[in-house]
């Protein structure tokens, strides 16, 4: 594919955006193996021409050029910001410089973001409010606010006529390669993934937003990252359960280990979860990718965490497990802890103190000196029964 490509996806619509193969982190944080892409659609009606969205710093040029296959960039009408995110805005000020009439179309809070972040004069903002439209000449767009999906100023834009809605983050997925869902064999995972980095913190959000598009005739959804989705059923059925913390019989097990004494704790609960016919995914801390965890977290009923004590407090990999669970707000119900130590305890102590208040129900935490003894084994098997017996009980 040409670095020029653009694909019409509807009558009208536009796709003008960037697929970034080589990026490999994300809020120098979230690893990204499958690269991304900055969705622009460019909207053209009978008597205006709409932007939505622009692409990450780097690629304005791109930007432009693709643009001009269809339409003058100088001749734009209005740039719709539904999100101030760098990777959706970061081309603004130069779309902007290119073409001094263009307006920039987003909610009230997008409006002062604008301002402080692109410099945008005030007099260049429309500051739009709740499902008002702007009309392009038979082609209609309304605007929808959904605040925290995924900053305090986003929002979605519906195109009535297309009956396409564009979500900016909503619905994304990190992954550069297909242009439609259909295209990608194991989207759902990639979708998963992103949902549980970017918005399971926000699923009451996300639970109103579903609420407030539920009345729209929606046949396409077109996200700022990943792949647009034909079959809008099947990623909103999906989303109908993450938002709303529907779990399965599923137990993330996250674990690191020094000199092997913890992982033999975790091993008869990796056993014995599994025999009781618990879903597992297990993630050894040394070498976890944090995208991976995250999606394990979203749809997981319980959580076992087991990391040596070191210098009196958890192993530095066990805080961090520790503080993502807290930072992600998962749905897990249930959790149990598992530590060994050479001289001194205090990991439960410290999980205990990161977390906090936490709807988190500890079913069993055991610290113990050295490697697990047969009588030790036995305790963590009972353990896991437990667990599996709360996770199977739990509706
Ligand atoms: Fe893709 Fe929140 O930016």
């Amino acid at each position: 594919m040409s670095w020029r490509n653009i694909a019409q996806i509807s009558e009208n619509v536009y796709w003008v955006g960037i697929r970034d193969w080589n990026r490999k982190l994300f809020d120098a944080l979230i690893t990204l193996p499958h690269g991304t892409t900055y969705n622009a659609y460019l909207v053209i009606g009978n008597s205006k021409k709409a932007l939505i969205d622009t692409v990450n710093p780097g690629f304005e040029k791109e930007l432009e050029e693709k643009i001009k296959i269809v339409a003058n960039p100088s001749k734009i009408d209005y740039i719709i910001m539904n999100h101030a995110e760098p990777d959706h805005a970061g081309a603004i000020p130069y779309m902007m410089a290119i073409n001094k009439k263009a307006k920039l179309v987003t909610s009230n809070k997008g409006a002062n973001m604008a301002q402080t972040f692109y410099k945008v004069p005030e007099n260049r903002i429309i500051a739009i409010k709740d499902q008002e439209t702007i009309d392009l000449g038979g082609r209609t767009l309304r605007f929808i606010e959904a605040p925290m999906l995924h900053w305090p100023e986003t929002m979605f834009t519906y195109l009535e006529e297309n009956k396409i809605l564009f979500p900016c983050d909503f619905f994304g997925a990190h992954i550069a390669n297909g242009l439609y869902d259909d295209e990608v064999d194991d989207l759902l995972v990639h979708v998963q993934r992103y949902f549980g980095e970017i918005m399971m913190p926000f699923r009451i959000m996300g639970q109103k937003a579903m609420e407030k598009i539920s009345n729209l005739k929606i046949e396409m959804i077109a996200p700022s990252h990943g792949p647009i989705h034909r079959n809008t059923e099947r990623i909103l059925n999906a989303y109908r359960k993450w938002v709303n913390g529907k779990t399965k019989q599923k137990s993330i097990i996250v674990y690191a280990t020094m000199w092997e004494s913890t992982e033999k704790m975790i091993q008869p609960i990796v056993d014995i979860l599994a025999s009781e016919g618990i879903e597992i995914a297990l993630h050894n801390l040394a070498s976890a990718d944090i995208g991976n965890i995250a999606k394990d977290l979203v749809d997981s009923k319980a959580i076992v965490l087991g990391a040596p004590t070191v210098l009196g407090g958890i192993h530095p990999l066990g805080v961090y497990a520790t503080y993502l669970v807290k930072a992600l707000r998962p749905p897990l119900k249930f959790g149990v802890i598992l530590s060994s130590y050479g001289w001194g305890g205090g990991a439960i102590k410290h999980v205990q103190e990161i977390l906090g208040q936490t709807k988190l129900e500890i079913v069993g935490a055991m610290e113990i000196n050295g490697p697990p003894s047969e009588t030790n084994i036995k305790q963590i098997t009972e353990l896991g029964k437990n667990l599996a017996k709360k996770i199977k009980e739990e509706t």
